[in-house]
């Protein structure tokens, strides 16, 4: 098959949702669909158990089998389906952010009677900021959830962008009875006994047919009523528009039910976007350049403590990826081999020949690589849009064993490396801060490095609301701030600057006696400024 070919059959994409939506119920819908799993169950015995908060053994032991559900490739209707999972638990969103840095779209699914909810609005954040185009399937509808009408309009206020609906529910709850596809003109009742199959869909052109009168009876009047309501409020649906992350198209259904899932499901294959373009530092990459081009954006590290082996997960963005053939790690200059790339199918890794745009495979490293580098056929890029964001809790890491300072230096720079955390270094003292987005990823670092490392640590809570990469145009100014703030200017990863400000009252005060320099929200400066 040509280049081309196998570009245009090819999804990849993420279900996103705050915990406990659906999200592992709707991947398990889909998979049993795409026919790589037979029974359902089998995602969700991989996922982390809810009562797992505190429980990091129970991690541990999830981590050897979240590798084979990092990416669950299935085909359904001819196209072939990347859909990479992303962890349910909160303290883990930072590990979400960076896997949607490689999906081309998400679904995004809504408890239908807890609506928009913390997460949701986090995750809907960085997909708006990277303009990923989104479905929205309201989940639950089952239950006694919410006013339609009212989700759309939270959807909208809540996670700033314009919705447009392709189906509409016939009542909720117990009197659920179905709903109507507003795109297809086709009717799909719902019974809780049976799981609904595509014969069940009925075509009604015209909502005044009295057979829809004698199908729902007494909704009937209702749906008349919303759908001419709806035809008024949402101007009617331009796939552009969805593809350019302007309009989200939204679906109703209950996962659980499989209930509107292949409606979905056919949905999102017939409009969502190929394998896209990605910017790099020196240009944009397409697709169908013939040369190999892809980036790191997930490392998952000691599957097995007796071998430091680590997986690197690389989405590839150009070209073919070929088994055995030289690619250039470009920020370390060097050009590698790899023997055994490994794909995943839902359960089981299997060793690759080559791999298309769109594609994720995973590369057994002995330390080479970092989140973030690119790969290519020799041509030295950067790819853009890996950024780190301020983690929400800050801890001092203190060396507890001095014996093994080599062992801890070495075992929190590999974990950081793999994104459990981001470390930052005091650049004139030696502090060193971590910064992670949930409390648990602490009990798991300092588990790992006794147990992987033979280190032992503690770590002190530090007062800091938030860590903002700084620059400046006036090499000066900012020698003197640093000079001036040495107490709280680190560095990251990538050698860049961090001020890590103890409060967001400091922060603006900082920010307004030292106009020459910019503070901003992520590592990749090109985003916005911090807004205090
Ligand atoms: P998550 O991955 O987003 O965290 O959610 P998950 O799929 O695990 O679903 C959370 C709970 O919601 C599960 O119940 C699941 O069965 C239920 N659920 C999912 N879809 C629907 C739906 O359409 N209707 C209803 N009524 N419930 C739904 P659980 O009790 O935690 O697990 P289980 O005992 O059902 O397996």
């Amino acid at each position: 098959m040509k280049l081309q070919e196998e570009i245009i059959r090819r999804r990849t994409f993420a279900i996103i949702s705050h915990p406990d939506a659906g999200k592992t119920t709707l991947t398990e819908k889909f998979l049993l669909y795409g026919g790589a799993i037979q029974i359902a169950g089998a995602v969700k015995s991989n996922k982390i158990r809810k009562s797992a908060t505190s429980d990091f053994m129970e991690i541990e032991r999830q981590r050897g089998i979240s590798v084979a559900t990092s990416v669950m490739t299935f085909e359904y209707s001819n196209v072939l389906i990347n859909l990479l999972d992303t962890p349910g638990h909160k303290d883990f969103a930072e590990d979400t952010y960076r896997t949607l840095t490689a999906v081309d779209s998400v679904i995004l699914v809504i408890d239908s009677v807890k609506g928009v909810e913390t997460q949701t609005k986090k995750l809907m954040e960085v997909c708006r900021m990277r303009k990923t185009p989104v479905i929205v399937f309201i989940n639950k509808m089952d239950l006694e959830g919410r006013d339609p009408f009212d989700l759309l309009d939270e959807l909208e206020k809540m996670l700033n962008i314009k919705v447009q609906p392709l189906s509409w529910p016939i009542n909720k709850g117990s009197e659920f009875k179905g709903v109507y596809n507003l795109f297809d003109r086709t009717l799909q009742l719902f019974s809780p006994e049976k799981q609904t199959v595509e014969k069940d869909r009925l075509e009604i052109d015209d909502l005044n047919d009295p057979l829809l009168d004698e199908l729902i009876l007494r909704d009937a009047d209702q749906l008349r009523e919303d759908v001419s309501l709806l035809n008024g409020v949402y101007p009617g649906f331009d796939v552009d528009e969805y593809l350019a992350a302007n309009i989200a198209p939204v679906f109703f259904g209950s996962a659980r039910n499989n209930f509107g899932v292949k409606e979905l499901l056919d949905t999102f294959i017939r409009i969502s976007p190929l394998p896209e373009s990605r910017e790099t530092d020196k240009r944009t990459v397409v697709p169908d350049e013939e040369d190999f081009t892809g980036f790191v954006f997930k490392i998952h590290a000691n599957i097995d403590p007796k071998h430091r082996n680590r997986i690197a997960f690389v989405r590839i963005v150009s070209g073919k990826f070929e088994r055995n053939k030289y690619i250039y790690h470009c920020r370390l200059d060097k050009e590698l081999k790899f023997s055994s790339p490994a794909t995943f199918m839902a359960s089981a890794r299997s060793i690759i020949d080559e791999a298309f745009p769109g594609d994720v495979i995973g590369l057994y490293d002995t330390g080479n690589f970092k989140i973030g580098d690119s790969l290519s056929e020799g041509e030295k890029l950067q790819f853009r849009g890996i950024p780190s964001f301020s983690p929400e809790i800050f801890k001092e890491l203190i060396n507890r064993d001095p014996m093994k300072t080599k062992q801890l230096d070495k075992g929190i720079e590999q974990l950081t490396e793999e994104g459990v955390a981001q470390l930052f270094y005091q650049q004139h003292g030696s502090k060193k801060v971590v910064g992670v987005v949930g409390d648990l990823q602490f009990e798991v670092i300092q588990y790992r490095l006794k147990n992987e490392y033979g280190a032992s640590c503690e770590f002190v809570p530090k007062d800091i609301y938030k860590a903002c990469w700084i620059t400046s145009n006036d090499k000066k100014k900012l020698t003197e701030f640093i000079r001036f703030k040495s107490q709280n200017v680190f560095t990251d990863k990538d050698d860049h600057l961090v001020f890590l400000a103890p409060s967001e009252w400091l922060l603006k005060v900082t920010q307004e006696a030292n106009p020459e320099i910019t503070f901003h929200t992520t590592s990749e400066f090109k985003t916005e400024k911090v807004e205090v």
